[in-house]
């Protein structure tokens, strides 16, 4: 495959060739995870859920995540490793550049942050001193607490509205990538024919440029699940044979199908 950069995505999406992100958080998933195909590693703040057992991504920290990132670069090969930014890591511009610089300088090759309109100047800055950006719309969980729990967004025309207005504003602002998790399938759709950038789905419907899923999620090892997660692990011996699977399933437009989606 070659070293997975902005340019392999950017060309992917203009080819309508879907591509794979995956979570991981250590060493040996993030090598078994490339080994399997996918474009992309996301060393995501769900480590705050997935491995230390907090019922949100609040607790995480940046230490935390360097920490992580670091694990998985070291066995990340071909992948484009991008990691999140954690709750109230990027509030000031000094204090952003800082924790942006020390992800980077863990092995990241972008950072995640969670939000639209009012991120604007924070990735404008990022990118323009050399930090590429994924901005996370939609179902943002590190603003589960104003949301009142996990639920989909952008189901009334007015957030719909505000979903497809916050995902021009970012692109323009200069983010390379777009996570839109949990929203209608027709939103994330409309958003993905109308933005030049490639746009990554999680309960987002088949119409998404790329799918992520939350590695544990995928191999069937999390207690509870949403509506739009897949049990990989059916009708497999083996977890390089999980990964495989999902990332066939979405390469071929198997996954997501209507069942996992919302409306
Ligand atoms: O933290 C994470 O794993 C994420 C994905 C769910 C997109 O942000």
């Amino acid at each position: 495959m070659g070293k997975v950069t902005i340019s392999t995505l950017g060309k992917k999406k203009a080819e309508g060739e879907k591509f794979v992100c995956i979570t991981a958080y250590d060493a040996t998933f993030a090598r078994v995870i490339a080994e399997a195909g996918a474009e992309t590693i996301l060393v995501g703040d769900s480590l705050g859920m997935v491995l230390q057992g907090h019922d949100s991504t609040i607790p995480v920290t940046v230490e935390h995540m360097r920490y992580h990132t670091e694990c998985v670069c070291r066995a990340a090969t071909d992948a484009l490793v991008i990691a999140d930014m954690p709750f109230m890591s990027y509030t000031t511009p000094e204090q952003t550049m800082a924790n942006a610089t020390a992800l980077m300088q863990a092995g990241a090759q972008m950072v995640k942050m969670e939000g639209g309109t009012w991120l604007s100047d924070t990735i404008s800055m990022l990118v323009e001193r050399g930090i590429p950006v994924c901005a996370h719309l939609g179902l943002t969980p590190q603003s589960v607490n104003t949301f009142g729990g996990f639920k989909v967004q952008g189901r009334t025309p007015k957030e719909a509205k505000s979903i497809l207005a916050d995902a021009v504003e970012i692109q323009d602002a200069g983010a390379s990538l777009l996570v839109l998790e949990c929203i209608p399938s027709h939103l994330a759709a409309d958003i993905s024919r109308k933005l030049d950038i490639p746009v990554i789905g999680i309960g987002a419907g088949p119409g998404t440029d790329a799918q992520v899923l939350v590695m544990h999620d995928l191999l069937g090892l999390s207690e509870h699940t949403a509506r739009f997660v897949h049990n990989f692990m059916e009708g497999q011996n083996t977890i390089q044979g999980g990964l495989k699977a999902f990332v066939e399933a979405v390469k071929a437009g198997e996954y997501p199908r209507e069942e996992h989606s919302y409306t």
